[in-house]
């Protein structure tokens, strides 16, 4: 069983521009624990696979299976379900919570998805001390910069082992090598907890962690690179 199955998938947006086909026809299968890089130009429908691939945005046709649920089809309470305990979103700027500490903001998902006291302060104890910011542990998120937003931005996504890690752009923001650090800690605590990774890029360097190399063009995956 793939980790992330899409089958045919077509996504069309309607707006002031008219119909824009942001994903035709899209076909592809993860392996669990697989780490795949979406790359492609601005616009090439990146973040709407990885949108539709999380259930942000419904496909108009075609089949997205994760974790063997039909992310396509699901109700609004089997998909809220689907997301808080299997899915993890790392963004471009972190998207943290910022009247929240940096402990706090790992702790999140683990309070939605009610783990009990102690099981989320170990997680968020082992969390810290993975990603360097123990120290950090009761800062606010503008006292951050920004690569150790990222990397809590990342330990957040994972605290509660989703099944399925999307990053849309995660280190657009950062220079290389930060960048860098930040893939390699995304893909090294996925693989402890058996997570699927999809990461959205523009940045073909990053992409040398990756197991798996999906390109897209003009909606169309172009190739796939093993
Ligand atoms: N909510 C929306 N409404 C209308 N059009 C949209 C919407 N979201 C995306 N699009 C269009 O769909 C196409 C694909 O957009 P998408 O954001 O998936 O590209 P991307 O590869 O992530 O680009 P970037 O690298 O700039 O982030 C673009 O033409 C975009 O304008
Ligand atoms: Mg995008």
């Amino acid at each position: 069983m793939p980790g992330i199955a899409v089958k045919n998938v077509t996504k069309t947006f309607r707006s002031g521009r008219g119909k824009v086909r942001a994903l035709s026809e899209v076909s592809l299968a993860l392996e669990p624990g697989g780490f795949a890089a979406v790359i492609g130009k601005s616009g090439s429908g990146k973040s709407t696979l990885l949108h539709c691939i999380g259930g942000l945005e419904l496909p108009d046709h075609g089949e997205i299976i994760c974790l063997d649920r039909p992310v396509h089809s699901l109700g609004p309470r089997e998909m809220s379900l689907f997301q808080r305990h299997h899915v993890g979103f790392v963004f471009q700027r972190g998207n943290l919570l910022s009247y929240l500490t940096v402990a706090e903001n790992i702790g999140f998902p683990l309070a939605l998805n009610r783990f009990g006291k102690k099981e989320r302060a170990n997680r968020i104890d082992e969390l810290l001390d993975r990603i360097g910011l123990r120290p950090a542990a009761n800062a606010l998120p503008h006292e951050l910069s920004g690569g150790e937003t990222q990397r809590v931005a990342v330990a957040r996504a994972i605290a509660h082992s989703p099944g399925i890690l999307l990053a849309d752009e995660p280190t657009a923001s950062l220079d290389t090598e930060t960048g860098g650090e930040i893939v390699h800690l995304m893909r090294d605590l996925g693989r402890d907890r058996g997570c699927t990774i999809l990461m959205a890029t523009h940045d073909v360097e990053i992409t040398a962690s990756a197991s798996t190399i999906i390109r897209l063009r003009d909606g169309r995956i172009q190739k796939e690179v093993f």
